[in-house]
């Protein structure tokens, strides 16, 4: 039996591969588009584990697996025994033999990476404080439609060093595009957790506006992520000054669009003039995540597909 491919973090697949995944996830979203039944994945299973909350991930997993002919399977940590310290290993052993592929959700990075370790089926990283590599798929899978080419663009992150930064950072050096990252004192990015060649592609800004000047695309994610509620507090007062708002907007080139993973603070991480505004794309956004989870799903299991 060969290995697995794994989706752990967006640094797992080439460059190649995610000019195949763009298009192949266009030509599934056509399809589906046109009420075409198209149903590769008949008789497949997918098990998504989830550790933390979700409706976006569930959703377009779900659906995404059922749409291409394969059924798909809900666990989660408070029925079952995943949440009554069963090792990773074992859960992954099991899991593993009774599905096609896998999906988790959960904290450390290192639980997703120990479990792969042991599955013998696909995994696919559905978020870790780390890292949120299905999101960033979508989200430049929304760029490429809305604008083109994001190689040699500019991407203005504005907030917390967080899992979705995080993969922001990885994206760039794979797909050779710039990330400027304003973030407050004392929550600046950890390069030592991303794995990366360097950080060419990265600048870093202490003020908001000068990371959205001439920029094409602005995003930004909740100021507290999902397992660090304590710090709530703490993180209202030191972000206040980093709310997406017009003026970072005017700053940004005229045709710069924005995105938001969702689910959306209005008023903290963003205005609703900005997320309800005519440059933001974050329900193109959502929806994407449908899309290329299919066209991800497709690669692990099958390859490569010429039609
Ligand atoms: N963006 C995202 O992953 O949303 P959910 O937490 O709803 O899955
Ligand atoms: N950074 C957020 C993303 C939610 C989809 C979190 O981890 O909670």
């Amino acid at each position: 039996m060969s290995a697995p491919r794994h989706y752990l973090q967006f640094k797992d697949l080439t460059r190649g591969e995610y000019e195949y995944l763009f298009e192949r996830a266009r030509w599934i979203k056509e399809k589906f588009k046109r009420y075409e039944p198209y149903h590769p994945l008949f008789d497949r299973t997918l098990v998504m584990i989830f550790e933390k909350a979700s409706t976006r991930t569930r959703l377009s997993f779900e659906a995404g697996m059922h749409q291409l002919g394969g059924s798909a399977i809900y666990l989660n940590t408070r029925d079952s025994q995943l949440g009554r310290g069963e090792p990773v290993e074992d859960a992954a052993q099991v899991i593993s033999r009774m599905s096609d592929i896998v999906m988790i959700r959960t904290f450390e990075q290192e639980i997703v990476e120990r479990f792969a370790a042991q599955s013998r089926v696909p995994i696919i990283n559905g978020l870790t404080n780390e890292f949120h590599p299905c999101q960033i798929l979508a989200d430049i899978f929304t760029f490429i439609e809305q604008r083109g080419c994001i190689q040699g663009k500019t991407v203005a992150w504005v907030g917390d060093s967080n899992n979705m930064c995080n993969t922001w950072l990885q994206a760039a050096e794979v797909l050779d595009f710039q990330v400027n990252v304003a973030t407050p004192p004392g929550y600046e990015v950890d390069f030592s957790r991303l794995g990366m060649r360097g950080t060419e592609h990265c600048r870093a800004f202490s003020d908001p506006i000068a990371a959205c000047a001439g920029v094409d695309l602005v995003t930004t994610d909740v100021w507290t992520s999902m397992g660090f509620e304590a710090e709530n507090e703490a993180r209202k007062q030191a972000f206040a000054d980093w709310c997406v708002d017009a003026d970072m907007m005017a700053a940004a080139r005229p045709e710069a669009v924005f995105m938001h993973c969702l689910p959306a603070h209005r008023g903290e991480e963003v205005t609703a003039e900005v997320i309800d505004g005519p440059q933001s794309v974050v329900w193109d956004e959502a929806e994407n995540r449908l899309h290329v989870q299919k066209a991800l799903m497709e690669f692990l299991l099958l390859g490569r597909i010429d039609n």
